[in-house]
């Protein structure tokens, strides 16, 4: 078909006709919202480079998830940030570390709300890696059973599902193995498959105080350059049992979206990362962009590459500018 019989613009003429033509649409039940908890009471402290985002005690965790159960945000994704930290991580599998703690208020106060917590060590670690240390490397296979005690613990604290984000190899099949040992086959697994070495993690690592002290995570996180890896990287955590795979981040990584989304089948999430939101963020304030037409066209773009839900510091914006 071409112009003059063809006129693609007819079907731009309106609203009405925009709407009924439209392929990709957002909905508030791709959204999940993640949440940073700390210790203490009535702590709300905010997070500077994440504007509208705050370390939350767990009475101000609830409230906040409140908030979103009443916004029709089916999920929150908890990240822990404990009192102490020590060679192996040990607070990231205490039954009564701040994960544990927050999940089990906010499962308290609001069951319908699916409450994911994030499995790794580097919150908990005094080295600041996603696993703990044999002669200064990240070693591997020790690190799988402290990984897989973490999610245990989550679940035995009320976690409806696990997203372990540490890329070590072997970790879904650790997990999926403890869960079904202690009576926890319900409980699904988000992996976060294909998760690069990316400088765009930097505000959450000031947010959760999660930067490695030394080195840095590119021999356990994949390297930008590479997207063949990230779907052998899927198809092994589809192997070993997960329910959920992701991609992060998510803007810079929109092909790896579209081609995990082609190959595999099962539900696909992207994580839209800390500094995704930040840059919107700054130049919203500078007055540089339209911050909240940013928002959709962005969370639009992550859904029309073949995301089925989206981990995203937007949820709540984004979930108010949907409501009918
Ligand atoms: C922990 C973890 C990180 C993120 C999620 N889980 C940081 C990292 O790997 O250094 C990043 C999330 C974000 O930037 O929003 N492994
Ligand atoms: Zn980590």
């Amino acid at each position: 078909m071409l112009f003059p019989d063809y006129r693609p613009r007819r079907l731009r003429q309106s609203q009405a006709f925009r709407r009924m033509v439209r392929e990709t649409s957002l909905a508030v039940d791709d959204l999940i919202l993640p949440l940073f908890a700390v210790g203490g009471k009535q702590v709300r402290h905010p997070i500077a480079s994440m504007p509208g985002h705050f370390q939350l005690s767990t009475d101000e965790l609830v409230k906040t998830c409140r908030e979103a159960f009443a916004l029709g945000i089916p999920a929150v994704i908890l990240f822990g940030i404990p009192e102490t930290k020590d060679p192996l991580g040990t607070q990231a599998y205490a039954p009564g570390g701040i994960v544990q703690r927050a999940v089990k208020a906010v499962k308290n106060a609001l069951p319908e709300l699916a409450v994911i917590t994030d499995v790794c060590l580097c919150q908990y670690t005094d080295h600041g890696h996603c696993g703990c240390l044999e002669q200064g490397v990240v070693d591997n296979d020790a690190s799988l059973d402290l990984i897989a005690r973490t999610a245990l613990s989550h679940a035995k604290a009320g976690a409806d599902m696990v997203a372990p984000s540490d890329m070590m190899d072997g970790r879904v099949a650790e997990i999926r193995e403890a869960l079904d040992e202690s009576g926890f086959s319900r409980v699904p697994i988000m992996a976060y498959s294909a998760k690069y070495c990316s400088a765009y993690y930097g505000p959450f690592r000031a947010a959760a105080d999660s930067a490695p002290k030394f080195g840095d995570r590119r021999t356990y996180q994949m390297d930008p350059a590479n997207a063949l890896e990230a779907l052998r990287e899927v198809s092994m955590d589809v192997e070993e049992g997960a329910d959920i795979v992701m991609v992060k981040p998510a803007l810079a990584y929109l092909d790896v979206i579209c081609r995990v989304r082609e190959e595999f089948d099962l539900p696909v999430a992207a994580y839209n990362v800390s500094g995704e939101y930040a840059m919107i963020k700054a130049a919203e304030q500078m007055g540089w962009l339209d911050g909240p037409r940013v928002m959709m066209e962005t969370l639009t773009a992550i859904k029309r590459a073949g995301a089925d839900l989206i981990l995203t510091y937007f949820a709540m914006d984004a979930a108010r500018a949907l409501r009918p």
